[in-house]
């Protein structure tokens, strides 16, 4: 198939507002195709047929793939991708949006992203990797407070710890290696160099070598308003974050053609969507972490800002064939706010959320997360229920758009934070780490 040529029948491979925003997205492509998606969610039956089979289960995921025939598997959440999904698609010669395992480990291990960026030149904050409690306390004795903490796995996004207090940063240290609390994710830990800035998320499509930067995103880590609480999976996002051709094509050039290319020498060509979390310091842009997927809820701010041919621009990744051409922006901004359960991120209480169709038939945006349609209602037991976003001519207008909509929606049991794309929220590590520490969290 031409790079440029969509698919016509595409499994996507997730249950979340990221998936739904992800199919939504596919669906307005001018040619669209016919979407799977596995498992799916309430949201997503709306535009994909949703078979029940684990966003986890590689091997009933390829065996969906082959008997619907598919052209195209976009793996949403990194668990697939490091359980080896793109390398059996590959080897079943199903074409893959998203890394072998091997790329994978970017995200996968810290400590392996942390040696490729060193490797590279690439700016990151110094870390010292240990492997014992011993080894982690003479790391935090050589550095100082603000200290930060992370487990070298994937943890599901609790797995990093940023405090002043050292009683604090020993307990989550040894909840990790001592306690066994994050599993063989925890067995090893980074202590990392606090470095203060805004943070930026960039994420580039890519085939293992060309590549397509989509607008910028910031998103909004803490529960609370004022970047206060504890962190989340995130609790929105806008985009554009910036508007700095100069600073992206730095990225670009310093951080991710370098990645690429290293890649590609391993002999593990990384392709999909490669995410850099940034904070801008007074050094430039510096990775605080790679994903190896479209950030949540990074996804559900910028895909609405993709015009063109989305299908295709995968399907070209996949390929080895990437047309940077098949899409480019729309003018203007996008913000998505995500409705949480109201003790999220803690287990949930449930409730009810109504009004969400009312909202998406007019100028908002609406993806679904944890909640399940009831009748005319949305139910919830917990997490991230839903999002409502809403495009405008810069983030002011967007974000006044989404939570009017918000404003209009009834039921109980949850919240939102009401500062996405305000100036509270613009995503400073120095300010959300302070908010933080004057809560003793
Ligand atoms: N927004 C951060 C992530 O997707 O992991």
């Amino acid at each position: 198939m031409p790079a440029s040529v969509a698919p016509r029948r595409i499994l996507v491979v997730g249950s979340g507002g990221r998936e739904h925003a992800i199919a939504w997205r596919l669906a307005r492509d001018p040619e669209p195709a016919e979407l799977i998606a596995a498992p799916g969610n309430d949201g997503l039956a709306s535009l994909a047929r949703c078979v029940p089979v684990a966003a986890d289960d590689v091997p009933a995921l390829v065996a969906l793939a082959r008997g619907e025939r598919v052209d195209l598997v976009v793996a949403g959440p990194e668990l697939p991708l490091a359980r080896g999904l793109a390398d059996a698609c590959t080897a079943a010669g199903i074409p893959v949006f998203g890394p072998v395992r091997a790329a994978a480990e970017l995200e996968t291990s810290k400590q392996f992203a942390k040696e490729r960026m060193r490797a590279l030149g690439i700016p990151t904050p110094r870390a010292e990797t240990c492997a014992t409690l011993a080894e982690a306390e003479a790391a935090l004795a050589r550095s100082d407070a603000p200290w930060v903490v992370k487990v070298d796995g994937l943890a599901a996004g609790k797995g990093v710890r940023v405090s002043d207090s050292r009683a604090e940063v020993r307990e989550f240290l040894a909840d990790a290696l001592e306690r066994g609390r994050f599993g063989d994710a925890g067995r090893r830990v980074l202590v990392e160099e606090f470095v203060a800035g805004e943070e930026l998320s960039v994420m580039a499509v890519t085939d293992g070598e060309r590549c397509v930067l989509l607008p910028p995103a910031r998103d909004a880590k803490r529960a609370r308003d004022g970047d206060r609480g504890p962190n989340t999976g995130g609790m929105g996002a806008y985009a554009p974050a910036v508007d700095d051709a100069a600073l992206e094509a730095t990225v670009a050039e310093r951080i991710v053609q370098p990645l690429l290319a290293d890649m590609r020498a391993r002999g593990t060509p990384f392709r999909g969507v490669l995410y850099a979390g940034l904070v801008l310091s007074a050094t430039g842009p510096t990775v605080l972490e790679f994903n190896v997927r479209f950030g949540d809820p990074e996804a559900e701010a910028v895909l609405p800002l993709v015009t063109g041919e989305f299908g295709a621009l995968l399907a070209g990744a996949a390929r080895g064939a990437l047309d940077p051409r098949a899409i480019a922006r729309a003018p203007g901004a996008a913000i998505a706010v995500a409705l949480v359960d109201e003790r999220y991120p803690e287990d949930g209480a449930g409730g009810v959320i109504e009004g969400l169709e009312a909202l998406a038939a007019g100028d908002a945006i609406v993806f679904i997360g944890s909640a399940r349609r009831q009748a005319a209602a949305w139910r919830f037991a917990g997490g991230r229920v839903a999002w409502v976003g809403a495009r405008g001519a810069d983030v002011t207008e967007a974000r006044a758009r989404a939570y009017a909509g918000i404003d209009r929606l009834g039921g109980e049991g949850w919240r939102c934070r009401r500062d996405i794309g305000g100036a509270a929220a613009s995503g400073s590590a120095a300010r959300a780490h302070a908010a933080a520490a004057e809560e003793g969290i």
